[in-house]
């Protein structure tokens, strides 16, 4: 017997500015986007600004009042700014999403209004989660303010939290209204958030763009030594190759079982689990790429040139390629960090499914990993860490 099937499609559209200082009053980006539906009315708009941000940039909770006062005709801000904790800490505990949802609720928010959030990809993700499951969804605009939620997190279309110490356990795929990438956020990030951000450029140029590598190991000194001009070309390429991923290649809402932007991901997001967010989500990448390149040589995948020059871009940028959470172990004496597989197939299902590289440019998926392998390809990079700690001991005594 047949059953009627029913089914429709939801196109989604959404802009990706690239500008720098957004609330400045003559800079007429935002007030532009939010007028981009039913241009006569009067939006109501309501903001939450990471706490690192609003440190680094003093006048900015007033620089949106004033922007809001002067783009009046399109902007109604029903109250004044609120500034709230980042980083990972506000994706640990449910009392953060509540609280701000106690918030829309005072406030009155409905669908049609505007949430904008500005913060690194911690308090985008926790934000546009409240946002998402407040009515149902209210309207996201992200200012992402880290080199790593303006390359990748923020202008994606995923969000959540972390619940039962696994990364992300409850979330949901919502496109953003729009994203506003604002270089001039960059300046007062700490080095190693710049650096860690960089981490996933070099993921997806890895996975998509081997003229994109090349820039970077061309240009690895400029992003040692924060270049603005490198950076914000560095930010810009890796949200497009993002983009590009998501909007082209069949699957946004990751149905299937596979996440092909997760490259060195299932060990990364458990090494941040496991070192109680010591790590941050850019520095695990970089560790968990190191896993699964030094892993793929050792299966014959990759030859082990490509892999060294992998690892020496990582390296040259300023990476760390080990953590002694790699050899934590976990009941019954197996490594800890292998429980990630399992939890990242758990996360979406169907057969495991990871992404290796098999040369510069040019990614494949397995559906085994071998574990005896993945201890062996540790215990590699254990012996490179410590003969590269060995050589910089041996760089300074020479001085
Ligand atoms: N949704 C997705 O698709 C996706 C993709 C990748 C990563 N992520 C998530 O993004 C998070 C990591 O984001 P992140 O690397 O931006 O780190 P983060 O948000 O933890 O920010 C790092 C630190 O920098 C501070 N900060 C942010 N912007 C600043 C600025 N301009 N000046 C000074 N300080 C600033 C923050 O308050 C925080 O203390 C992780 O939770 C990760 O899981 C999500
Ligand atoms: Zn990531």
């Amino acid at each position: 017997m047949t059953h009627p099937e029913y089914g429709f499609a939801v196109p989604f559209r959404f802009p990706v500015c690239f500008t720098r200082a957004a609330f400045a009053r003559d800079n007429t980006t935002v007030a532009d986007l939010l007028r981009r539906v039913e241009p006569d009315r009067r939006h109501r708009v309501f903001a939450v600004v990471d706490r690192h941000v609003a440190a680094g940039h003093p006048s900015l909770a007033r620089d949106i009042e004033t922007y809001c006062r002067a783009h009046g005709e399109s902007i109604r801000l029903v109250a004044a700014p609120l500034v709230i904790e980042g980083g990972e800490a506000v994706k640990n505990d449910l009392a953060h999403p509540l609280a701000l949802l106690e918030r829309f609720n005072e406030l009155g928010l409905d669908r049609q209004s505007f949430v904008l959030v500005v913060g690194g990809g911690a308090l985008l993700d926790m934000v546009s989660f409240a946002a998402a499951i407040c009515h149902r969804g209210i309207r996201i605009v992200r200012f992402p303010t880290t080199v790593l939620s303006q390359g990748d997190s923020g202008v994606a279309v995923k969000n959540g939290v972390n619940l039962f110490g696994k990364k992300n356990f409850i979330g949901t795929f919502v496109p953003p209204f729009a994203v506003v990438n604002d270089a001039r956020f960059l300046d007062t990030l700490e080095y190693r958030d710049v650096i860690g951000g960089v981490a996933e450029a070099v993921k997806v140029s890895l996975l998509r763009d081997a003229d994109f590598f090349r820039f970077i190991e061309a240009h690895a000194r400029g992003l040692v030594n924060r270049d603005a001009a490198t950076l914000e070309y560095v930010v810009r390429r890796s949200a497009e190759l993002h983009l590009e991923h998501i909007c082209g290649n069949g699957d946004p809402f990751e149905l299937g079982s596979a996440r092909p932007l997760d490259f060195g991901h299932w060990a990364a997001h458990k090494l941040e689990s496991l070192t109680g967010h010591r790590l941050r989500h850019g520095e695990a990448v970089a560790i968990g790429m190191a896993v699964d390149v030094t892993y793929a040589v050792r299966m014959g995948l990759l030859e082990p040139a490509i892999a060294d020059r992998i690892l020496s871009l990582l390296e040259a940028i300023g990476l760390r390629l080990w953590d002694e959470a790699l050899l934590d172990t976990a009941r019954g004496g197996a490594l800890a960090v292998l429980d990630g597989l399992r939890e990242f197939r758990e996360h979406l299902g169907g057969e495991l499914t990871v992404t290796l590289v098999r040369g510069i440019g040019d990614s494949f998926e397995v559906h085994e990993i071998d574990e005896v392998a993945v201890r062996a390809s540790i215990a590699d990079l254990a012996l490179r860490a410590s003969a590269a700690a060995g050589a910089s001991v041996r760089t300074a005594a020479a001085r």
